[in-house]
């Protein structure tokens, strides 16, 4: 199949975040910050720079933040102006560049990241593009997205980032098994969702980056509940292997889960470190807490 370009970046955002509760309660767990940016900006920047126009989220209850944070808000910016700070107003105005637009769609109940990804087909079309879940926060040098539409130019089918586990965790994670071969790219030979690691076909994890080709959405149509009871994104894609090639591609960049507190808490230290402004600072106060520790 010949590659197209990519231009739509899926966004599944109708999880309740239950695992930040209660700061969750209210607001959307992918607004929380990691220094001053909430995960999601994060999430959008990344599909941007892989060339993504259109960004979908897929939504659900509480999740209006994420709609009002992407809006234009002039009254803020011309009001941060009028004090003087003009940076500030600069940065509120560019959340965005003028060519993206923002597509809201509800999921009706929370029947799985499959289920998610459907509810964008209307949108997408017959289209390849990116599915991007926001928890998995990844620092590199080449934005990951970007990393992946390269190997889906160069092969015109779906890709997978993928990362190893220690292997006591393969059950938090879509693992693949994948052909022998050199390179970060490789041929998918099976996937499974959340296999306990007793029968983990290897701990190479899924995270949470993928180019798919539209063949995924009849695939979607016709899986049924998985594990947890949920129409799991690992199901259509385990159906589309039968159809296409998958491949997996093993990032460069480091990643964090920011679904749970540990990970969290780790990339509000890293980022906070490489923080242009704040680092130094950050570092001697480190080193502080370092001694008495
Ligand atoms: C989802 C996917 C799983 C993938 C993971 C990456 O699981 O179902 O295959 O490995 O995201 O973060 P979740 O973390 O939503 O349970």
């Amino acid at each position: 199949m010949a590659a197209k370009t990519i231009r739509t970046a899926v966004f599944p955002v109708a999880g309740r975040g239950t695992r930040f509760l209660p700061a969750t309660k209210a607001s959307p767990k992918e607004m929380l910050p990691i220094v001053d940016t909430p995960l999601i900006q994060y999430a959008v920047d990344e599909a941007l720079a892989a060339g993504a126009e259109r960004l979908v989220f897929i939504t659900g209850a509480s999740k209006r933040a994420i709609e009002d944070h992407f809006d234009s808000d002039e009254e803020l910016a011309e009001l941060l102006d009028s004090q003087g700070k003009s940076e500030l107003a600069r940065q509120v105005r560019n959340l965005l560049p003028k060519y993206a637009s923002c597509i809201y769609i509800r999921q009706p109940a929370p029947l799985g990241l499959g289920h998610a990804v459907l509810c964008a087909r209307p949108v997408v079309g017959d289209e390849p593009f990116f599915v991007h879940l926001a928890d998995d926060l990844i620092d590199a040098e080449v934005p990951c997205l970007k990393q992946m539409a390269g190997t889906y130019a160069q092969f015109g089918a779906s890709v997978l980032g993928v990362e190893e586990v220690p292997h006591q965790d393969t059950d938090k994670y879509g693992i693949v098994e994948v052909e022998p071969g050199e390179g970060p790219v490789n041929r998918i030979k099976s996937i499974i969702e959340k296999p306990k690691p007793a029968v983990a076909p290897s701990n190479l994890a899924v995270v949470g980056r993928y180019v798919l080709t539209p063949s995924i959405f009849d695939e979607l149509e016709q899986v049924g509940q998985g594990a947890g009871g949920e129409i799991q994104l690992t199901d259509g894609i385990a159906r589309l292997m039968k159809r296409e090639p998958v491949y997996a591609h093993r990032f460069t960049g480091r990643r964090f889960d920011c679904g749970n507190k540990l990970g969290y808490l780790q990339a509000t230290v890293e980022f906070s470190l490489a923080h242009p402004v704040l680092g130094a600072e950050f570092r001697n106060y480190l080193r502080g807490v370092a001694a008495r520790l």
